[in-house]
């Protein structure tokens, strides 16, 4: 691996934004080009033929930008673009999804039995987690739940209120996530609302912040030398608005500028 990086990273909006403030903070700020397809929000209800031509696109224009490391940073183009992004990319380039290093993580957990997920739509229907996690721990029971209404609220900054916290309980009291031990924040949106979650479970159930468990395991693959490059990050966007340009703040935990480039 040549000393020289760059991580390009994905989203449908500015939720990806997490995982990058993560990578940021857990890799000592590497140069980072971050691209949100504001234009096409939410992927969540998209059909895998579109999202698949969305990564496969979106990856292309970082590839042209010099990346060498991409991290798709959304679930759902994780459960339904990754595996063409593997096919089509070439081996020089090392690809990263947000579902598996939570799979990983979590299957090696002591003490579940049972765990839920929240997820959108296009992630619960794919069945990913529990698909993935069966495979690497036949004992852990996982339930997913769809929980449509929370990227966009969160999107739109709507959070830490009274009217959030009801609809996040209303997700996570269905019974499909009865007696759960754990809980996975299956969307790179979801960690704005952690702390109302917990609220939820009075911190009796342990959160999976995909987030920091990803920037972790990307951190583990990239060689110490490469973690000290530092550089300036560029933020593109498909569609600008004032309000991405507001939140995205919230999303990466500091003020960036965000660049219109419509690619499509
Ligand atoms: N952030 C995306 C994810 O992790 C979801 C948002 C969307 O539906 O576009 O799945």
């Amino acid at each position: 691996m040549s000393d020289h990086i760059k991580i390009g990273i994905f989203d449908s909006g500015i939720g990806g934004l997490t995982v990058a403030k993560e990578i940021k903070k857990t890799l000592g700020n590497p140069p980072m080009i971050y691209y949100g397809d504001t234009a096409h929000l939410p992927y969540g209800d998209k059909s895998k033929e579109s999202i698949v031509f969305y990564c496969q696109k979106i990856t292309e224009f970082l590839i042209n930008k010099g990346c060498t490391h991409i991290v798709v940073a959304c679930n759902t183009a994780s459960a339904y673009g990754f595996s063409s992004l593997q096919k089509k990319i070439k081996t020089s380039i090392h690809l990263f999804n947000v579902i598996d290093p939570v799979v990983d993580y979590v299957a090696a957990c002591d003490n579940l039995n049972k765990i839920g997920v929240i997820a959108t739509k296009g992630t619960t229907i794919s069945r990913v987690y529990p698909r993935r996690i069966k495979k690497k721990n036949k004992s852990l029971v996982v339930r997913s739940v769809a929980a449509p209404l929370l990227a966009p609220m969160i999107e739109e900054g709507f959070y830490n209120n009274n009217i959030s916290q009801t609809i996040i309980n209303s997700y996570l009291s269905k019974k499909e996530l009865q007696n759960i031990e754990g809980l996975i924040l299956g969307c790179t949106h979801y960690p704005l609302i952690e702390s109302e979650v917990k609220k939820y479970y009075e911190n009796k159930v342990r959160i999976f912040n995909s987030a920091k468990i990803v920037a972790k395991s990307l951190s583990v693959k990239i060689k110490s030398s490469q973690k000290t490059k530092q550089s300036k990050s560029l933020f593109y966007v498909s569609d600008y608005t004032e309000s991405f340009q507001k939140s995205a703040k919230k999303f990466f935990g500091e003020e960036i500028d965000l660049i219109k480039n419509n690619i499509w």
